[in-house]
């Protein structure tokens, strides 16, 4: 039916087209349009080789076929299917000539699909068969033999669709690498600022710390000398408001992770057990407070009563989020990470970790929030008195303890706050 000289310019214009393909989807519009327009079949599917399951796929399928019968055959077994073994070992092609009268196909599809001539073009990947190009008669269009011009064509346009697919995977995977790339960029100079921000903090935090103690030493010496009430008074305002200015300091200095830690094996389980007896007493009654432990936890080289602050923080700000009641939980429990968890987390150690997560069921975050909720100061409850400084603090302590503290969050879908920390194994 083709003639050679036809069938060279046609397979030309076909290659052209598929340069021009960017999607598997489009790729197959192709193939099925160039079948249709050459060798004049109207039906054409791809099937993919599924060795796992020992099957074999039928991707997508163009054609009069019976439309709801393809979906109940999307994956052919290839045990007791001779034609479709036959092909991906001998990577030829493989024709049926009429299904309806063949005694060794799959009579179960055959007799859904109505299938007539059935033809098989192998497409390879160096040698070994890993698909095929399928297409057909079906029904009352009788069976239709391939001439021997069609049957080199089919298998030359098999191969210029192998060419193709293995582009477009390429492409695929090259976006999917930058995409990747510009996404870890985009958390590591996040992170960077954070890491600058801290820093800032905790230096200018580190003299005023001094001063304040000075303050405060002086302001104490000051209430021995005098016993005037009034200038009594004020020493006592100056001390107090030191104390406090000191108090603060102290917190920044979480920020640049430069706390002293007193650490010693701690068991997660019990601070889990402390913090929710405190916030207990802290929330209203319209907010529950559950804990959950799963399996035995092992211990953590930590300083507990930093520990505890990370927690109630956590569980502060849950309850903030849930101003008409809900739930507080949180829960135990070992875990590892992972490389795929290191990919979204660039700065996290590989190894087995305790995982304290704190949820709530209140009004969550914009991803706008999320992104901005670990900076210094930043804060949402100004007109409540939020300093903005909860989970600055809490990142610095987790961090200072070599761990992580990551959140996830949906509008109106509740807040989920992450704190892993390095479990001491043995
Ligand atoms: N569980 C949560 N649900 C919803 N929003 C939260 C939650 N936890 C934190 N946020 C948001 O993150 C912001 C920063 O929290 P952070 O604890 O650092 O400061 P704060 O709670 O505002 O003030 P404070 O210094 O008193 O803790 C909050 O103002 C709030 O907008
Ligand atoms: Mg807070």
């Amino acid at each position: 039916m083709l003639k050679q000289q036809l069938t060279d310019s046609r397979l030309l214009g076909f290659a052209e087209r598929l340069q021009s393909v960017s999607t598997h989807d489009e790729l197959l519009d192709a193939v099925v349009s160039e079948i249709r327009g050459s060798v004049g079949y109207n039906t054409a599917w791809i099937g993919i080789a599924v060795p796992e399951r020992n099957a074999f796929k039928i991707y997508s399928h163009q054609g009069p076929g019976v439309e709801s019968a393809w979906d109940a055959a999307q994956e052919v077994p290839i045990d007791g299917d001779p034609y479709i073994a036959r092909l991906i070992e001998t990577g030829e092609i493989q024709i049926v000539e009429d299904a309806q009268t063949d005694p060794d196909v799959n009579r179960e599809i055959v007799e859904r699909l109505g299938n007539r001539t059935v033809i098989n073009v192998p497409m390879k990947l160096i040698d070994s068969t890993f698909g095929s190009i399928g297409l057909g008669t079906f029904g009352d269009e009788g069976p239709r033999l391939p001439t021997e011009a069609e049957l080199e064509y089919l298998q030359l346009l098999a191969n210029q669709t192998v060419l193709a697919s293995a582009r477009i995977l390429l492409a695929d995977e090259r976006e999917e690498a930058l995409r990747q790339a510009a996404e870890t960029e985009r958390i590591l100079a996040r992170r960077q600022r954070l890491e600058s921000m801290g820093e800032l903090a905790a230096g200018v935090a580190h003299d005023f710390a001094n001063q304040f103690s000075v303050i405060q030493a002086r302001a104490q010496l000051l209430r021995d000398q005098v016993s005037d009430e009034t200038a009594l008074n004020n020493v006592r305002m100056i001390e107090h408001a030191a104390a406090g200015a000191g108090e603060l300091a102290h917190q920044l200095l979480a920020l640049g992770k430069q706390q002293d830690l007193s650490v010693a094996p701690v068991d997660i389980g019990e601070r889990i057990a402390a913090a929710a007896e405190m916030l207990d007493r802290a929330v209203g009654r319209s907010v529950d407070v559950k804990t959950e432990i799963a399996g035995e936890l092992p211990m953590v080289m930590a300083d507990s009563t930093q520990i505890d602050q990370v927690l109630v923080n956590l569980g502060l700000n849950a309850r903030d989020s849930m101003p008409d009641g809900g739930t507080i939980s949180i829960s135990g429990r070992r875990d590892r990470v992972n490389r795929d968890f290191v990919v979204a987390h660039p700065w996290a150690k590989l190894g087995e970790y305790v995982l304290i997560d704190v949820t709530d069921t209140g009004q969550g975050m914009m991803p706008e929030t999320i992104e901005r909720i670990f900076e210094p100061f930043f804060t949402t409850k100004a007109s409540t008195g939020g300093t903005g400084l909860g989970l600055a603090v809490s990142r610095g302590i987790v961090e200072q303890h070599g761990g992580l503290i990551h959140a996830e969050s949906e509008l109106g879908g509740g807040s989920r706050f992450s704190v892993y920390l390095p479990a001491m194994v043995d």
